[in-house]
């Protein structure tokens, strides 16, 4: 039979579908709803420094293939956070990947220490919203910059940090390079696309932000693209994530060089359940085509091409 087991470094899976930051990812509640359908581990909002409200409505854009947000990465700041973790962490066995973004190296490391000291499992470098001023793909596009939040990161962390990169870039490989040299543990790609909705007929952009993320099904085949490119430029694991809905979708992810995955707008979509249905499909799919284990599948397309 196969087995759904996975690791991400050191970090242990139950399973390698992993609920993608900034959905559910509010309160704990949540996330505990998310792991009790199936999920192997939670990504949290991603936390700032200080609290901060985000933009005002609309910062949602519903269409056929997925979503267009511009949330401006609305949360209560670090301090208040602690509390969700804190009740987290109250019922063991949750794997919870603690999303931190900052503006600099600086802000960075302050959130690392934080977010390390709860004992979460693993910290995830938020490198990649687009539609937030100052932090986000703003500051991760830079080559150097991402090594620079990195090691700023593993020196105050004391849990594995995984950078998260974005696709808005000519050169997604540079970024994971550098993430590599500041030590992370792991690459977490992709975070949304940057895009627009337009209304015709009120002559105006949709988001109040006017551009915002697309995710979905709309994006499946540029994460494919990232991680497929990511696996052939560094030695440490990827989560990939961008339009998966079917454990067809999840194993295109392992094959282009994912060791896990990670589900967001499928459970915006679909609830919490999609991760049950995920899993089982992937291990049917497994069973069908005799694969024994995620591992064997990881980075399968390179092999054959
Ligand atoms: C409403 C919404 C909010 C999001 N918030 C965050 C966030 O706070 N931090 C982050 O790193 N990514 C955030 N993302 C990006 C997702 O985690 C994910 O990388 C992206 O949506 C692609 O995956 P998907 O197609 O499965 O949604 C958000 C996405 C959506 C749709």
């Amino acid at each position: 039979m196969p087995k759904l087991d996975s690791s991400v470094g050191k970090v242990e899976l139950e399973n390698p579908s992993i609920l993608a930051s900034g959905i559910l990812g509010e309160t704990a509640e949540s996330m505990i709803r998310a792991v009790n359908n199936g999920a192997g581990g939670v990504v949290t909002k991603s936390i700032g420094v200080e609290p901060r409200d985000g933009y005002l409505n609309p910062t949602i854009y519903s269409f056929p293939d997925g979503l267009l947000n511009a949330m401006g990465l609305p949360n209560p700041g670090m301090n208040e956070y602690r509390h969700v973790i804190e009740k987290l962490k109250s019922e063991p066995g949750h794997i919870i990947i603690g999303s931190i973004f900052g503006k600099d190296e600086k802000e960075f490391g302050i959130l690392a220490e934080a977010m390390s000291s709860l004992k979460v499992d693993a910290l995830e470098l938020n490198l990649s919203c687009p539609h937030a001023k100052g932090v986000g793909s703003e500051i991760g596009s830079d080559p150097d910059m991402v090594e620079r939040v990195v090691r700023s990161a593993k020196e105050h962390s004391s849990v594995p940090v995984w950078a998260k990169l974005t696709p808005n870039t000519d050169d997604i490989s540079a970024l994971a390079m550098s993430a590599e040299n500041g030590g992370a543990d792991a690459i977490v790609a992709i975070n949304t696309v940057r895009a627009m909705a337009i209304s015709a007929r009120l002559r105006m952009p949709v988001l109040s932000n006017r551009y915002g993320g697309m995710s979905g099904r709309a994006v499946k085949y540029v994460g494919l693209r990232c991680v497929y490119e990511i696996y052939e430029s560094v030695d440490i694991p990827i989560v990939g994530v961008g339009g998966i809905y079917t454990g067809e979708d999840a194993a295109e992810y392992l094959m282009a060089g994912a060791s896990a995955f990670e589900i967001g707008t499928a459970v915006a979509e679909k609830g919490p359940e999609i991760f049950s249905a995920v899993n089982r499909s992937l291990h049917s799919f497994m069973k069908k085509e005799h694969y024994s284990s995620i591992q064997e599948m990881t980075g399968l397309a390179h092999r054959q091409t």
